[in-house]
This record gives C-alpha cells, sequence and structure tokens, in this order.
C-alpha cells in the first residue's frame, strides 16, 4: 500500500527529531502502522538549512501553503509554534481536508474549541501528544487508558524548564538566572522564556487535561498562574527543613462546586515520587476513582522525545483516517455536544474559592507577642496550623533590635479566607517584609 505523505511546517529542533526518527525507525513503524508513514515536503523560512537537514529526495518551500495546497499530502505537522500564522495554516490545513499534527500547546489552550469543532466538521483529526509532557503519552492515558475512571484530580511537573531551574537552585546553589541560560542551552526553554518561569506554558499544558479529564471546553482564560520568579533561595530551604520540596504543579481537581485549574509552586512533600523528579524531567500525576493513583514520569521537552509523541499521532492517524470520524476517539475525550453543558455543571472556580494549605514565611520584629498576634489572626479566620518554625533571631536593626523568619505550615482552608488573613497579618507593624505564601499540596 501507499505510504502516507506528511508535510512539516517547521523544522527546528522537534521537526527535525521528527525527520530522524521517522526515517531511522521506518521499517518498525510501516509494521506497526500497517503502512508506510514519509515526510515528503517540508516548508521552512530557511529553506536551505532546511534542505541540508532532510537531503535531496524532499521537496523544502519556504511557503507554507503550498505545502496545503499539495493533494499528495494526506498529514499535516504543525510545529511552527505561536497563536499567529500557526493557527491560521491549521485552520486551512483542516479546510483543505488534512489531518493535522501539532505540538502546539499555546495555540490549543487558547483556541482548541474553534480548531476541534472546525476538524469534526470537516471530519479530520487533530492530534496533540506531543503539547503535552513532550514524550510522555499522557493525552493517551487521559483519552483512552483512564476512560472508565470519573478522573478526581491531575497534578503535574509539566514545565521541565522551571523543574530544571528549582533543581539546580537547590542542589547546586544557582542563581535564577544561571540555571535559566542553562536551560536555555540545554534546548529546554520556549522561545520567550518567560512563558516558562511566568508558569504560562504549564497552564496550557493543564489547561488542555482539565478539558480531556473532565469533559470541559478548554478555558486558558480561567486558569490561575503563578510562576517562579518571586521564589526565594530561603524558601526552598526551609521548605526542605520541614520535609518538603518546593515544585512548580499544575494541578486540576474536581471538587463539588466545581474545576480547580491552577498553576503555582507548590510544597510538596519529600516522601512523594514526584517531589523527587529532578531537572528538565516531567511527571504527571493522575488519581482516578477505579484506578486510584497513576503516576507518569519521562522526558517533557527536547528533540527525539518530543517527535516521539509527533510519531505516535502520525501512526495513529494512518491506523484510524479511514474509519468513519463519528466512531474516532474525540479530541477531548467526551463527545463534542456534551461539552457545553459540562461548563455549566462544573465551572472552573475563581482562585479564591480554591481550597488547598499553605507554607508561609513572615520576616518578623523579634519581640514578645508577636507569635501570638499572627498565630491570633489565622485562629480567628478558622485557620488551622499544622506545624510552626521559628529561626534564629538575627540582629540587623540599631541598638540591639533583631528579626527573624517565622514559618507556618497550615491546614486545608478556602484560599479567600487566607487572603483575608494575610491582608491582616501583613498590617502588623511586627510583620517587616511583605509575606511569602506558597501552597502546598500533600498530594496523598
Ligand atoms: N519549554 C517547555 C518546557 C518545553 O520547559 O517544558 C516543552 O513544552
Amino acid at each position: 500500500m501507499k505510504s502516507i505523505q506528511v508535510g512539516l511546517l517547521g523544522i527546528g529542533v522537534v521537526g527535525s527529531g521528527t525527520f530522524n526518527v521517522l526515517r531511522r525507525n521506518q521499517d518498525e513503524i510501516r509494521r506497526r502502522a500497517g503502512r508506510g508513514i514519509e515526510i515528503t515536503m517540508v516548508a521552512d523560512l530557511d529553506v536551505a538549512r532546511a534542505q541540508a537537514l532532510v537531503g535531496k529526495g524532499v521537496q523544502v518551500v519556504g511557503d507554507a501553503r503550498a505545502v496545503i495546497a499539495n493533494p499528495e499530502i494526506d498529514i499535516v505537522i504543525e510545529l511552527i509554534g505561536g497563536y499567529g500564522i500557526a493557527k491560521t495554516l491549521v485552520l486551512e490545513a483542516i479546510a483543505a481536508g488534512k489531518h493535522v499534527v501539532t505540538a502546539n500547546k499555546a495555540l490549543l489552550a487558547v483556541h482548541g474549541t474553534e480548531i476541534f469543532a472546525a476538524a469534526s466538521a470537516k471530519g479530520v483529526m487533530v492530534a496533540f501528544e506531543a503539547a503535552v509532557a513532550g514524550g510522555i503519552p499522557i493525552i493517551k492515558a487521559l483519552r483512552e487508558g483512564l476512560t472508565a475512571n470519573s478522573i478526581q484530580w491531575i497534578a503535574g511537573i509539566i514545565n521541565g524548564t522551571t523543574n530544571f531551574i528549582l533543581s539546580e537552585m537547590r542542589d547546586k546553589g544557582l542563581d535564577f538566572d544561571v540555571a535559566l541560560k542553562e536551560a536555555q542551552r540545554l534546548g529546554y526553554a520556549e522561545a520567550d522564556p518567560t512563558f516558562d518561569i511566568e508558569g504560562v506554558d504549564a497552564a496550557h499544558k493543564a489547561t488542555i487535561m482539565s478539558a480531556i479529564a473532565f469533559g470541559i471546553p478548554v478555558q486558558f482564560d480561567r486558569a490561575y498562574v503563578e510562576g517562579i520568579t518571586q521564589l526565594g533561595a530561603a524558601d526552598i530551604k526551609y521548605a526542605e527543613q520541614l520535609g518538603y520540596r518546593i515544585k512548580l504543579l499544575g494541578i486540576t481537581k474536581r471538587t463539588p462546586h466545581g474545576i480547580e485549574l491552577r498553576v503555582h509552586p507548590s510544597l510538596v512533600p519529600v516522601k512523594r515520587l514526584i517531589a523527587n523528579v529532578e531537572g528538565a524531567m516531567n511527571a504527571v500525576m493522575v488519581q482516578g476513582d477505579a484506578v486510584g493513583t497513576t503516576l507518569y514520569y519521562g522526558k517533557g521537552a527536547g528533540s527525539e522525545p518530543t517527535a516521539s509523541a509527533v510519531i505516535a499521532d502520525l501512526v495513529d492517524i494512518t491506523r484510524l483516517h479511514t474509519v468513519d470520524p463519528l466512531n474516532r476517539v474525540p479530541h477531548l475525550a467526551f463527545q463534542p455536544q456534551t461539552l457545553d453543558q459540562a461548563k455549566t455543571q462544573l465551572p472552573v472556580l475563581p482562585m479564591g474559592e480554591v481550597v488547598t494549605s499553605y507554607y508561609l514565611r513572615l520576616r518578623v520584629a523579634d519581640q514578645a507577642g508577636v507569635l501570638a498576634r499572627v498565630t491570633g489572626i489565622l485562629a480567628q479566620a478558622d485557620i488551622s496550623i499544622d506545624a510552626v518554625l521559628q529561626r534564629e533571631a538575627d540582629e540587623v536593626g540599631g541598638e540591639g533590635s533583631t528579626q527573624t523568619d517565622l514559618i507556618i505550615l497550615t491546614h486545608d482552608c478556602v484560599e479567600a479566607r487566607m487572603n483575608d488573613a494575610l491582608a491582616e497579618m501583613q498590617a502588623l507593624s511586627t510583620v517587616l517584609a511583605p509575606i511569602t505564601r506558597i501552597r502546598k499540596e500533600e498530594l496523598a
């Protein structure tokens, strides 16, 4: 049977990995997919560089629309990234009746509803395993392997750059900027690294997983997003002393009131496997009512790990693309006509309604009654304390005045109540600096 012909838009780190792995493993891939899969056309702005990468047998063009217009091409891989031209090209490829494979989490988290609707109307597939956690087959696990379950929550380290930075800061005492440069050098970071360090990239991925887990539309605009730029080395150290590691987690959780969707630094008990995921590795924990807790671990970025996910999608499409479109696995795991009703029944909650526990660090004057006033405010707000750690006082002011760090771990409470208590504590004259608040996830 004739090979499936694939057009590749953008041959950077992931594109060249995809080309190389597909070529290297072509015999096995053919045996798995039932027919050959071949990249026969590539579009890239740097035509000469692209031609050198793929060799003479592959047609290279500077205009992506030439790939979409080619009637021989069955599947288009979009590896351009971003919301701009990539969106236009994906929609044009769908309109031309091509199946699409993309690693573009930003595009799907923000415009997924429009793109999936266009694909369903046209009877083509949009596959995106590479968009979440790189080489880890988490989309397939959520959409197919765990389909029997009512998913309770997902918590993931889904940004390798920030996990690398946090690991380097803790292990080697590196400064934030040095660790970020190293992550960029190793090719983990996004083109715009603020997407990594401000939590936006992780929020794109968490948004996609929340839709698949709970049968709701992708709603990036409802996600709470907080990155790692405000984290201090002191907090990483104190957390360790209390038996926790700080990780940037993407969390989505079913509650009786709706869906939590949030990305922020979190304290995780050191004894959890996920707390020991180091460097640029990714890991996703999924809690289902039938299966219990499951954990998926692997490389979340890089050339061939991401290519592994792209090619898995190519094989899926090759196997399924002759099947009646109504019998395919739905893009977001649930039938599209059920998503809007679920959006009303399962609203994504505002951050003020999220329930979690907290690590607080207060820089306080080392005076009688300070601890009592702080704990009094928490007691008044019905926020229960789990642990308190007070460091030895440092002499900092004149006339022997001293300051100290007061670290408090709390039990669960609703975020809005904690916000009010924090405002009250911050207003005390004996609280000398902005209070650090990091959320804590036991993940039990
Ligand atoms: N910048 C991303 C990361 C790459 O650091 O995980 C994969 O999405």
